[in-house]
This record gives structure tokens, C-alpha cells and sequence, in this order.
């Protein structure tokens, strides 16, 4: 009756879709604990393209409970668009299928304007956001003054929130940003309707989580985003709002630390950020290119084009400690087929100094100098390796250098985007 939480290492995109699918399948529920449709998971199947961000991916398999925990921050638009988009495609999400906690806060639609707003206010000094309202949702939440799934079933008690917190918001848009103000009137229906749509899927979801553990069920939580971009120990203030580590699986969700038993680090054979902020092994140049065009790299929320560079060990130790990693899963090894040369950044150099850790600053971090091992590359195409043997030479080496180096032994490597592309070294579900 294992429970497994699954956690992106580096600043997310990192695949965890497609090994959250792949794990679904061992498992009776999947839960999101953070995060919110900041987040983008791409999942092919059947040849055909799927983009959730919201519902847990999950979803796709018959006979499994998807949950929303209380961690997530949820925009009910989304979530409902999301429900009828499954529909539509045939696959229904009734009630029983999806679960919602009562706990989870609201994204409103000044959290979405406040987003956008201060952003472009920022100029270069933006965080670069997803614009999809997270970080002023997450920091209502934390002021005490959050609207959440269960003030939406009571619609007077909405009402009275709602125009209490509008009240300032709208001086806020209006003086301070520059917005236009919005209507109570116009929030207030839109809300109520989408809290009557959305009732059937609202319940405990720690309750429910207690019941599946008492009765022996496989729990996988599926993070969100990556550890360096954890509100605490990511590059902060470039960072999301949330804690993305694998300890927030326990808050976020409602269950107890000594319940988590496997957590299954995900990390790309290269590293990609979005949005601002550092990135020591960033490549400008014609290999970074290279890295975008064949991994396909451009968000699947934003479709902005994604940084690309080398593989970053001093995040990937950072990851395998913040997280207390038990495996490591390696997506994307198919896109380094055709390279004569990797590269591994196994320490940074700032003033003379050798730096095996992050440092706490982004001033810091900014002017460290990446510090390479190289590896040679292979030629062979990946695509349809299903085992660690199948593998060239050059690419086993490098599994095998990422393994002694983190201390956390490679259970997965994913070599393509399709369910099957894959090498399954340890199922996470028995180990
Ligand atoms: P926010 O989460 O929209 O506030 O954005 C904060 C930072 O996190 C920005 O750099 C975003 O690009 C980044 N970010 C948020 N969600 C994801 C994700 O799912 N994948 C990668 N980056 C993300």
C-alpha cells in the first residue's frame, strides 16, 4: 500500500506528466498538493496531444480517483473547462471520478489582474509569471483573507467575502495599477454558478485519503512545477508561490509525513527554465538551440520558448536533499542522441571559490561560473530502447555518472514522448 510522491528537481518541465501517467497506472488514487493551472502536464496518447492543468493526469486511466487537495489553488473556470474539454473527447469526469477539497483556495478574477498587472509594471525587473493569478492567490491565503471552495457552497457568506475583499482590490487595480475596477455583481454570479457545477466534486479529501490508506490503496501525488522553484528553497523571488518540494505533499493534501514511502525525483538529461530569473548552465548558443528545437521546448501553459542548457548537478544534490529523494526518474535522454559532447556542471566557481550548494542570493547565483565534466555523446537514435542494455555505451556512462554523483540510483528513463518510450529499472509502487 505504498504512497509515492513525485516531484520535478529542476525549475519544472521536467516531464512528470508522462511518469505520473505511467505510474497511474499502479496506482488507485493521484492527488495534487500544490500548484495551480500554472502548471502544464503534456501527455500523448494514442498518438493524440493532452494538456492538463489542473486535473491530475491520472485522469486517463479507468477506475482511478483523481483528488484536488487543499495546497492546490484552483480556478474554477479552468477546472470546469478542463472537465468538459475530457468530456468531450470522451472521457467523462463524474463526481466519484474527481474530487475537489473544500479547503482550496479560489484564484479570482482580480488575483488574475493583480498578476498581470504587476507584472507589467515590473518591466525587466518581471518575474515572469504564468499571469494566471497564483501568486496573489497564495498570498490572500496566507493573509487570512482567501476565498475558498467551501465559502462558494454558502452563497451569502461568499457575498459578504466577496464584496468585503473586492472592495479592496478594486482600490488596489484602480490606484495602484492602473486597472479598471471589477463589478461584484458580475464576480458574484459568475462564482455562484460555477459553485453550483462544481458542489458534486467538493469533499474532504485527508478523509478520503485516511480511508485509501486504511484499506491498503496505492496513493501517487503528483507535484507541480520544480524544487527550484519551491517559495523557500528555490531562486527566490524567481520562483512560484508554493512550496514544490515533496514534504509539501503532507500539507497540501492532508496526510502525515510517516505516510509518504517512495519520492521519485524527476530530472530532464538536460536542464530548462521559463520566466526570469538564474540559470548557471544556460546555454545562448547553437547547442541550447539545438536542446529547444529537439526536446520541443516551449511551455505548454504559455507556449513561450523555454532556456535551455546542461544537465546541473549542484541542483540535481540540492533536489535529491530538499526532497529526500528515494529514485530519480531521467526524462528526455532522446534528446541528447546526436551531440559528439555533454556537458555536467558538477560544482560552480564564484570568485575563486568553489561552490558545491546554491548560493542563498540570486545576486550569487547570477555570477557563478559553471563548473563541466564532460562526456562523450552518442549517435543512435532512442527511441525505441526498452532496456537499460538497449542503450549506446556514452548514454549508460551518463546514467551512471548522475547516479554516483546524486547518491540516489535512476529508476526510469524516459526516451521518448509516447507512454511506451520508456525503461523501467525499479517500479517506485514496490520497492
Ligand atoms: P507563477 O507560478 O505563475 O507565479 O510563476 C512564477 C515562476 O514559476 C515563473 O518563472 C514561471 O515561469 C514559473 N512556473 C510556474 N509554473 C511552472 C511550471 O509548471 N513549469 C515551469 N515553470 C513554471
Amino acid at each position: 500500500m505504498p504512497s509515492v510522491v513525485v516531484v520535478g528537481t529542476q525549475w519544472g518541465d521536467e516531464g512528470k506528466g508522462k511518469i505520473v501517467d505511467l505510474l497511474a497506472e499502479r496506482a488507485d488514487y493521484i492527488v495534487r498538493f500544490q500548484g495551480g493551472n500554472n502548471a502544464g502536464h503534456t501527455l500523448v496518447i494514442n498518438g493524440r496531444k493532452h494538456i492538463l492543468h489542473l486535473i491530475p493526469s491520472g485522469i486517463f486511466h479507468e477506475g482511478k480517483t483523481c483528488l484536488i487537495g487543499n495546497g492546490v489553488v484552483v480556478d474554477p473556470a479552468v477546472l470546469l473547462s478542463e472537465i468538459d474539454r475530457l468530456q468531450e473527447s470522451g472521457l467523462p469526469v463524474p463526481p466519484g471520478k474527481l474530487y475537489l477539497s473544500e479547503k482550496a483556495h479560489l484564484i479570482m478574477p482580480y488575483h488574475k489582474a493583480i498578476d498581470l498587472g504587476r507584472e507589467s509594471l515590473r518591466g525587466k525587473t518581471r518575474i515572469g509569471t504564468t499571469g494566471r493569478g497564483i501568486g496573489p492567490c497564495y498570498e490572500d491565503k496566507i493573509a487570512r483573507r482567501g476565498i475558498r471552495v467551501s465559502d462558494l457552497l454558502d452563497p451569502e457568506l461568499f457575498g459578504q467575502k466577496l464584496k468585503e475583499i473586492l472592495e479592496e482590490k478594486n482600490f488596489y487595480l484602480q490606484k495602484y495599477l492602473g486597472r479598471d475596477p471589477l463589478s461584484y455583481e458580475e464576480v458574484y454570479e459568475t462564482y455562484l454558478r460555477y459553485g453550483e457545477r462544481l458542489a458534486p466534486y467538493v469533499a474532504n479529501i485527508s478523509e478520503i485519503l485516511d480511508q485509501a490508506r486504511r484499506e491498503g490503496k496505492n496513493i501517487l501525488f503528483e507535484g507541480a512545477q520544480g524544487t527550484q522553484l519551491d517559495i523557500d528553497h528555490g531562486t527566490y523571488p524567481f520562483v512560484t508561490s508554493s512550496n514544490t518540494v515533496a514534504g509539501n505533499a503532507c500539507a497540501g493534501a492532508g496526510v502525515g509525513p510517516t505516510s509518504i514511502d517512495y519520492v521519485l525525483g524527476i530530472a530532464k538529461a538536460y536542464t530548462t527554465r521559463v520566466g526570469e530569473g538564474p540559470f548557471p548552465t544556460e546555454l545562448r548558443d547553437a547547442t541550447g538551440d539545438h536542446l529547444r528545437e529537439c526536446g520541443g521546448e516551449y511551455g505548454s501553459t504559455t507556449g513561450r520558448p523555454r532556456r535551455c542548457g546542461w544537465l546541473d548537478g549542484v541542483i540535481l544534490r540540492e533536489a535529491a536533499r530538499l526532497n529526500g529523494l528515494s529514485g530519480l526518474a531521467i526524462t528526455k535522454l532522446d534528446v541528447l542522441s546526436g551531440l559528439t559532447e555533454i556537458r555536467f556542471c558538477e560544482a560552480y566557481e564564484l570568485e575563486g571559490r568553489r561552490l558545491s550548494s546554491l548560493p542563498a542570493r540570486v545576486s550569487e547565483i547570477y555570477r557563478v561560473k559553471p563548473l563541466y565534466r564532460s562526456f562523450r555523446g552518442w549517435q543512435e537514435d532512442l527511441s525505441n530502447c526498452r532496456r537499460l542494455e538497449d542503450l549506446p555505451s556514452a548514454a549508460r556512462e551518463y546514467l551512471h555518472f548522475i547516479e554516483d554523483y546524486t547518491g540516489v540510483p535512476v529508476v526510469m528513463v524516459s526516451t521518448g514522448p509516447s507512454r511506451d518510450q520508456n525503461i523501467l529499472i525499479r517500479d517506485p509502487f514496490r520497492a
